[in-house]
């Protein structure tokens, strides 16, 4: 079975829907870890209930960024972790991660890149006015929100809607969206181990 580690930064909605997947035999994958840089967040709640392990940590008890990711880096070792999967982790990863998991780390960003990348996507979507917007799972590369898109879906911007409702909606779609993208990505990994 594929072992992820879930990196997270807030609520865990994301990480609730992949996990739920998962237990209902819909998605072939093992949580092996919880990986969050905001010691406070609920998403930490959220494993612990599924008693799933948790690597938390405080980014500023750090020198630098390549010393948190060192840290980072021994736990997936330790746990065998395949895939690291961005849900809602707001913070570029660097090389101490991107190196030894090149094409194994994905994330999901609500909009459909590039249009707004980086932070408050989807604030940015209503700024700007967009009647579409949407969400996005993309490979991780150096870039912020810059790796190859793996799948995209669309959702029309209501009239006078705003972000909390169009922020909501938004959600819906990443839940069902992310499961689903991880396990034909899972999937088509086991066919070319296969074929090799
Ligand atoms: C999700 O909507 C995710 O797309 C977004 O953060 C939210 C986390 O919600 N990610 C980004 O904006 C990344 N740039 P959750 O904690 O409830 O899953």
């Amino acid at each position: 079975k594929h072992k992820l580690a879930v990196f997270a930064s807030g609520t865990g909605s994301n990480f609730d829907a992949i996990a739920e997947q998962i237990e209902a035999g819909r998605l072939d994958g093992k949580i092996g870890l919880l990986v969050c840089d905001q010691p406070g967040a609920k998403v930490i709640d959220k494993a612990t209930v599924r008693n799933i392990p948790v690597f938390a940590f405080q980014p500023k008890e750090f020198p630098a960024k390549a010393a948190f990711e060192q840290a980072i880096l021994k736990e997936l070792q330790e746990k065998h972790i395949d895939w690291i999967i961005l849900a809602g982790y707001m913070r570029l990863v660097g090389p101490t991660l991107l190196a030894p998991f090149e094409g194994r780390i994905i994330n999901i960003h609500p909009s459909l890149l590039p249009a707004f990348p980086g932070k408050d996507a989807i604030g940015q979507a209503i700024e700007a006015g967009v009647k579409v917007t949407g969400v996005t799972i993309h490979f991780v590369d150096e870039g912020m929100d810059t790796g190859a898109i793996i799948e995209q879906e669309a959702i029309r911007v209501k009239e006078e809607e705003d972000r909390a409702s169009l922020q909501k909606r938004v959600q819906a779609i990443e839940h069902n969206l992310f499961p689903k993208t991880i396990q034909r990505l899972l999937m088509a990994v086991n066919r070319e181990e296969i074929k090799s």
